[in-house]
């Protein structure tokens, strides 16, 4: 393997992160998520090492494809989706450990032969392997997986040791409080809290890790993350990408459901959140629940109402025509489901009072862009140049998630010349220049953290709930008023107006990163 290929931050880390003997089973081996993100992530914990050396992939779907094929399907997808190239050598050491099983999700015998093969596998090991499934099947499906996993005994392989089994849990959970809850209830019939890994992918990008490490590794920061000095923060997750061939999904879900209950949501508490004890799972977890918690609820009705929601219309993107969101191949000619959602958001706490937090995610939009802003207030007066008209700029530290990563402060300086006129500058720091540009995919860490069992970065059962009982009333007034009060959006427009309602009360406007 080439030196260089490296990240040069692995070299340690595969000393001290190792995973007990493992095999990951895919339930929803042929869909899209595993071409695109499991099997690249897989791949490329297995070019840096990280895999342990007695690692077996089965792949479980409804149809049956022979081992063969299901191999071919897979160095197709790395070769398509990896961000780094196919290693013929690397390739051939995972390719004779990846298989694939037929059979139904609601058949119990498919698991008990699935239990089998696992059995077989570690007889000819002569090991005990620890199973991490991972559910990445539409959801209707999830119960009847969930309920098999237990009754075949696979859910509680190993039960209480350090390989014990494992499931990780793909997005959606749950589509409201109630379906949330009874998800909860299904897997923790079965499995034990911490067993399970509720998947966020947000959480396993670098940048958003990183946020962690800016606000806690450096001791700056903490003494003005607080009321007293910011005086509003900003979180985008904006996409370039419409519905595309999704509507089917997308439909049934809309920006609410799909970005802001779970990722949008993610970023804010992790910006809003006290410093936890440790990096443990449970200390983090901790201290995220207790600022959802403090999160107002919405206010839904009146002429000032703390959200906005939006369907894409005609517009241009990348200087080409595309239509709206109507006009989109299965889309109700009469939808109801909204491409963009906005909220504003007031945390009762004594750091938070007062600090709107305002989060905006939409499909068509400007430019992808995803960052978290934090708005200073003004110093008290202007002492270079009110009288002659120069505005100072607010202080703006903005974390870039993506694309573009990195971290810029926009400060006021002098512009050299005779008289004091300022302009707001910026100080950046840019991931790709520092540290280069081939950093791991979310999928990558998460599933390695999974194999190893740690569920920092996965989304406690109380956390999802708490986050889905402030999204489920807007939800439930929604499906009430249908397409009344639907705003658009040009598509390639950071929005509608109704957004920028939602900040001007306050005096602020969105930023256009
Ligand atoms: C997914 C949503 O969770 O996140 C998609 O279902 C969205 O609609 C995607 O496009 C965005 O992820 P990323 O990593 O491309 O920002």
């Amino acid at each position: 393997m080439a030196e260089e290929t490296r990240h040069p931050f692995l070299h340690g880390l595969s000393k001290h992160r190792g995973s007990p003997p493992t095999v990951i089973v895919i339930f929803g081996a042929s869909g899209d998520l595993t071409a695109r993100k499991l099997i690249p992530a897989i791949y490329n914990l297995g070019f840096d090492g990280l895999l342990p050396t007695d690692f077996h992939l089965i792949g479980f779907g409804r149809k049956p494809i022979p081992n063969a094929k299901f191999r071919k399907i897979a160095e197709g997808a790395i070769e398509e989706f990896s961000r780094r190239k196919l290693s013929k050598e690397v390739w051939a050491r995972l390719a004779p450990r990846t298989t694939y099983m037929d059979g139904g999700y609601d058949d119990k015998k498919a698991f008990v032969e699935l239990a089998k093969t696992i059995k077989e596998l570690e007889k000819k090991t002569g090991q005990e392997l620890q199973t991490l499934f991972y559910i990445s099947t539409p959801p209707n499906v999830f119960a009847p997986i969930i309920k098999n996993l237990g009754a075949s005994g696979l859910a509680s392989r190993y039960l209480g040791k350090p390989h014990q089994s494992r499931v990780i849990i793909e997005k959606p959970f749950g589509r409201d409080l109630a379906t949330a809850q009874a998800l909860n209830k299904e897997l923790t019939t079965v499995f034990a809290e911490d067993q399970v890994f509720r998947i966020d992918h947000y959480l396993g990008k670098e940048t958003v890790q990183d946020l962690l490490v800016q606000r806690f590794a450096n001791s700056i920061f903490e003494p003005i993350w607080n009321r007293n000095f910011i005086d509003h923060v900003q979180i985008t997750v904006a996409e370039q990408v419409g519905v595309e061939s999704r509507a089917g999904y997308y439909e049934q879900s809309g920006a609410l459901r799909d970005m802001i209950q779970n990722h949008t949501m993610q970023l804010l508490a992790l910006t809003a959140m006290e410093p936890p004890v440790s990096m443990d799972a449970e200390s983090m977890r901790d201290e995220k629940v207790k600022v959802l918690k403090a999160i107002q609820p919405l206010k839904l009705d009146g002429p000032d109402p703390d959200f906005a929601r939006a369907q894409y219309g005609d517009g241009v993107i990348d200087g080409k025509p595309v239509h709206g969101y109507l006009n989109e191949k299965d889309v109700a000619p009469q939808s109801g489901t909204e491409t963009f959602a906005a909220l504003r958001l007031s945390i009762n706490n004594w750091r938070w009072q007062g600090v709107p937090f305002y989060l905006r995610s939409g499909k068509h939009m400007a430019r992808r862009v995803s960052e978290i802003a934090i708005r200073f207030k003004q110093p008290p007066g202007n002492l270079f140049g009110a009288s002659s008209g120069f505005q100072l700029a607010s202080n703006t530290l903005a974390f870039q998630i993506q694309p573009d990563e990195g971290l810029s402060l926009i400060l006021n300086a002098k512009i050299p010349g005779l008289e004091t006129r300022t302009q707001p500058v910026k100080m950046n720091f840019k991931y790709a220049t520092t540290f280069g540009s081939n950093t791991p995919e979310a999928y990558e860490r998460l599933v390695l953290d999974a194999m190893i069992g740690d569920g920092t970065l996965f989304i406690r059962g109380d956390e999802t709930e708490r986050s889905w009982q402030l999204c489920t009333p807007l939800l439930e007034h929604w499906a009430k008023q249908g397409r009344e009060g639907m705003d658009t959006y040009a598509s390639g427009s950071w929005g509608p107006k109704a957004a920028d309602k939602l900040l001007a009360g306050n005096g602020h406007t969105w930023r256009e990163p």
